[in-house]
């Protein structure tokens, strides 16, 4: 019955919201403040026209700046920049897609936009009216009250903050509309041991990525040893993808979309579809390495081996395979000795190279080579 269904955001009985890892387009990294509704339907376009929708990519995210101001009885309503949510809502539905939104438990956003503080039923209600399928739920200035209200009492903050994205996930769940529920509050409190039981689909685990290849591959790899909080329906995110966006060559786009996908996260786009260039489309498209990320299982992959800038991952799928990804943190090519302990499991298996589609062997003579920054992401087939 399960094979039947698309994997993503699925909300039929006994299939978890979420039941892998989401996958979409978020405004944020490209866009900023700056999103329109406009940049908003044309990433819904190209999301279909470029095949991605299809590949998995259903989720359009709208990240902050989207809030207006409250109407006397308190109702939230857009700015400028979106007239209409609902038509918006049903123009990204009637190409086969999802809405996503984003707010705060506090009472301003971080980019100083109105939150939900004291109105998170009313908010939630007018989500599941304009058709929203994915909130995004930012920390930002609820850490103020946070921070005035317990001092250096840190279980009494734990407990405030828990309190308030369940306080969301309640609101949520009253309206009777399914949506994926994601928390951003950059992993304090060690969120994952939480997150769960508070209803959360997702929770980023650190502070911001940028478009650098230091901030991108301290924060993929700094994700080793939260692999056992991850499953269906609830996962890590180490956020969202800066694939495309210009700051990081080809070689360390394909290592970031590796590690994420070895670490079953959050697959969104944070790039202007409209605009993207063969390598890039490329780089976000690999059916293989979507599928690694997509794998049924849920098992977030764990680092193995390292030793200086080399590091060797496993993930274990479905069918009992395995992935295994030998990632080059250094800035010169590398060589990974294919006589290690650790592949012992992998030697005379059928390994398919997901980036270059050949056959490789671990054969204890050839040397598996990589580039600086770069990685080899083998599957067992
Ligand atoms: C925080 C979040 C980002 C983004 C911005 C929007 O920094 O971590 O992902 O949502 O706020 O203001």
């Amino acid at each position: 019955m399960i094979a039947l269904l698309s994997p993503m955001g699925l909300t039929a009985q006994n299939v978890p919201t979420a039941a892998t890892p989401p996958m979409g387009w978020n405004s944020w990294n490209h866009f900023a403040e700056k999103v329109t509704d406009a940049d908003v339907r044309s990433a819904a376009d190209a999301l279909v026209a470029s095949g991605m929708r299809d590949a998995g990519y259903v989720y359009v995210n709208i990240d902050d700046t989207w809030e207006g101001k409250r109407d006397a009885q308190g109702v939230i309503h857009t700015n400028e920049k979106f007239p209409d949510m609902k038509a918006l809502a049903d123009y990204v539905h009637s190409k086969g897609l999802k809405l996503g939104i984003y707010s705060s438990p506090g009472p301003k956003t971080c980019a100083g936009y109105e939150g939900s503080y004291g109105h998170e039923a009313q908010d939630a209600q007018t989500y599941a009216e304009w058709g929203i399928d994915y909130l995004k739920y930012d920390q930002c200035s609820f850490g103020d009250i946070i921070r005035q209200e317990t001092g250096d009492d840190l279980d009494k903050a734990a407990a405030m903050q828990k309190a308030a994205y369940e306080k969301m996930h309640v609101a949520i769940a009253k309206t009777g509309r399914p949506m994926v529920y994601s928390f951003c509050q950059y992993g304090l409190y060690s969120v994952w041991a939480w997150g769960p039981e508070k209803g959360g689909n997702l929770w980023r685990t650190t502070d911001d990525i940028n478009d650098h290849w230091d901030r991108m591959s301290l924060i993929g790899f700094q994700q080793a040893g939260l692999e056992k909080f991850a499953g269906p329906g609830h996962w890590n995110d180490p956020d969202m993808l800066e694939v495309g966006n210009g700051g990081m060559n080809n070689t360390e786009y394909e290592l970031h979309m590796s590690l994420w996908a070895m670490l079953s996260a959050p697959l969104l786009a944070g790039n202007d579809l409209s605009k993207m260039t063969p390598e890039t489309k490329a780089i976000l498209m690999n059916r293989d390495v979507i599928a690694l990320d997509q794998d049924a299982l849920g098992h977030q992959g764990r680092r193995v081996w390292e030793e200086g800038p080399k590091e060797i991952w496993e993930k274990d799928l479905s069918r009992g395979h395995k992935a295994i990804a030998f990632f080059n943190r250094g800035e010169s090519t590398l060589d990974f000795d294919p006589n290690l302990k650790v592949l012992a499991d992998f030697r005379g298996k059928h390994l398919l190279d997901l980036w270059t589609k050949k056959e490789v062997a671990i054969d204890g003579s050839t040397k598996l080579r990589v580039p600086k920054h770069g990685v080899l992401l083998l599957e067992q087939r």
